[in-house]
């Protein structure tokens, strides 16, 4: 399936907060963290930004998941669903439940021949008029992320979504990490056309 990010967190470089902030949530919201890891924004979400809504933390790593039970456990969450689920192949949640719909650090690892599944996926999970928010990593060299060569600029994912009617609605081009280069991340927020 050509991702090979098992249990990689981006806990060490991004800040949580920083990114969360972008989003405008309201409180109340159904968020889903699409290939969460370790679960570093989703948790920040549910402490800080999500009081009554609902956070559903999806990914294919069983370990990843299986940590977030750990973490359950101990401190009494219930807006708090973690799945394991893949991506490629569908997520055990009905249509249209998604308000914000977030992908950090996963979508480079798609290959062309199930990027498509991904984004139909992303677009069956999200409400009408919910947000579908993807952060990579810039294409340029850093210490941090995939190779620069299967790295997708801003534009190329602009385009590759314009093709399923998703309309880019927000750009931040300087958000991640700091480097000589300039910061390490994009966020690109999209809506349904
Ligand atoms: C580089 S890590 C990023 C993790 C997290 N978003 C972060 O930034 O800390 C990529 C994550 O995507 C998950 N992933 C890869 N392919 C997936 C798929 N088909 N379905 C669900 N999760 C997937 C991996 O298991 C991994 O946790």
């Amino acid at each position: 399936m050509g991702h090979k990010h098992h249990g990689k967190s981006s806990a060490s470089f991004l800040n949580a907060d920083e990114i969360l902030l972008e989003l405008n949530l309201e409180g109340n919201e159904n968020f889903l963290d699409a290939g969460c890891g370790d679960g570093f924004v989703s948790l920040k979400a549910i402490e800080k930004y999500l009081p009554e809504g609902t956070v559903y933390a999806v990914d294919i790593f069983d370990e990843s998941i299986k940590q977030l039970d750990d973490y359950k456990q101990k401190i009494n969450i219930e807006n708090l669903i973690n799945i394991e689920a893949d991506l490629t192949k569908g997520i055990p949640i009905d249509d249209g439940m998604i308000d914000v719909l977030f992908m950090l650090n996963v979508f480079h690892g798609f290959t062309s021949e199930n990027r498509d599944d991904v984004i139909n996926e992303l677009i069956r999970l999200t409400k009408d008029d919910g947000k579908i928010a993807i952060m990579d990593f810039k294409p340029f060299d850093m210490q941090v992320g995939p190779p620069t060569e299967i790295r997708i600029s801003p534009s190329e994912l602009e385009d590759i979504f314009k093709g399923y009617n998703l309309k880019k609605v927000y750009l931040n081009e300087e958000i991640g990490a700091e480097f000589s280069e300039g910061k390490s991340h994009y966020l690109m927020i999209f809506k349904k056309e």
